[in-house]
């Protein structure tokens, strides 16, 4: 992220959008009933190497990731006029709440990975460029936060529709993708709103949205590479068929992501419109694999 640092003039007055959507929503912290200590399977997923790679190497992003969205979402909050900090309150509590649980649990799983020989190289590479960003008006932080939190929320909404490529051969582990999922469909709005309360333009909007797209994709595709070659599978024909089918077959990622992904360009577009009922039949259909905090 080489943005310059942009002009404040450039932002125009908190848009109609957030005015048609002022629904703030509940945000639950919970407490997973799920044993991170024990260690993980070389290829827990389903005995496929594409997949377990893909999704460790998005586990390796989310501890340096979550941090910056947590600290963002403060930011904002604070940024905010006293007299609509009230409004946003609750949520910004549960939506800090929630990416700092997932935060530790995936350190956890990221502490096994390593012991298997993994290397994450995307942390660091994460941690460079967001320095870059320290000291940029507040709506930067939030615009690249809202741009992740679209991409994590359309990818948990394809993992929920699409729970059995998690593999079911770690149920503890398709837990947590799943809970994890759930939440960031959940809370899919607290970054975007705030942005939007604080005035932050549709351009700008949108030019994070391209640079944190590019970025992802270049840092998820060069990470599963690297877990794969040192897992020593990264020439295996398996792999790559394997990798076709999960990324553009029928059900594939890329393939079901592609429009809801588009969607976020639109002027009045807002995360409310996507479909959340997946995450709420799967934490109603799960509440036994959790406690809620403070309940
Ligand atoms: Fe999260
Ligand atoms: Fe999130």
């Amino acid at each position: 992220m080489h943005g310059t640092v942009p002009n404040r003039t450039k932002y125009h007055a908190v848009s109609a959008v957030a005015a048609e959507n002022p629904t703030m929503t509940d945000l639950v912290v919970r407490r997973l009933l799920v044993d991170m200590e024990a260690p993980i399977a070389r290829l827990w997923c389903g005995g496929d190497a594409f997949r377990t790679a893909l999704f460790n190497a998005l586990s390796m992003s989310f501890p340096v990731g979550e941090q910056f969205f947590i600290d963002a979402v403060r930011g904002g909050f604070k940024a905010l006029p006293e007299d609509q900090q009230e409004k946003f309150r609750t949520e910004v509590q549960g939506f800090i709440g929630q990416e700092a649980t997932h935060r530790r649990l995936h350190a956890l799983y990221n502490g096994h990975l390593e012991k298997l020989g993994l290397v994450n190289d995307w942390e660091p590479r994460a941690r460079a460029r967001l320095q870059e960003l320290d000291g940029m008006d507040p709506r930067h932080h939030l615009g690249i936060t809202a741009a992740n939190e679209h991409f994590t929320a359309i990818l948990a909404d394809w993992m929920l529709r699409n729970a059995d490529l998690l593999g079911g051969s770690d149920e503890r582990l398709t837990t947590l993708w799943l809970w994890h999922s759930a939440e960031e469909s959940e809370h899919k709005s607290t970054a975007f709103d705030l942005y939007q309360a604080l005035g932050g333009s549709h351009e700008w909007r949108i030019t994070w949205f391209r640079r944190v797209t590019w970025i992802f994709l270049g840092d998820t595709l060069r990470q599963t590479i690297n877990n794969l070659r040192r897992d020593g599978t990264l020439w295996k024909f398996n792999t790559w068929t394997s990798a076709a089918s999960y990324l553009f077959g029928k059900r594939g990622l890329i393939r079901q992501t592609y429009k809801p992904w588009r969607e976020y360009l639109r002027e009045d577009f807002h995360p409310n419109q996507q479909d959340s009922s997946l995450s709420e039949r799967w934490l109603a259909d799960n509440a036994s694999r959790y406690v809620p905090v403070g309940a």
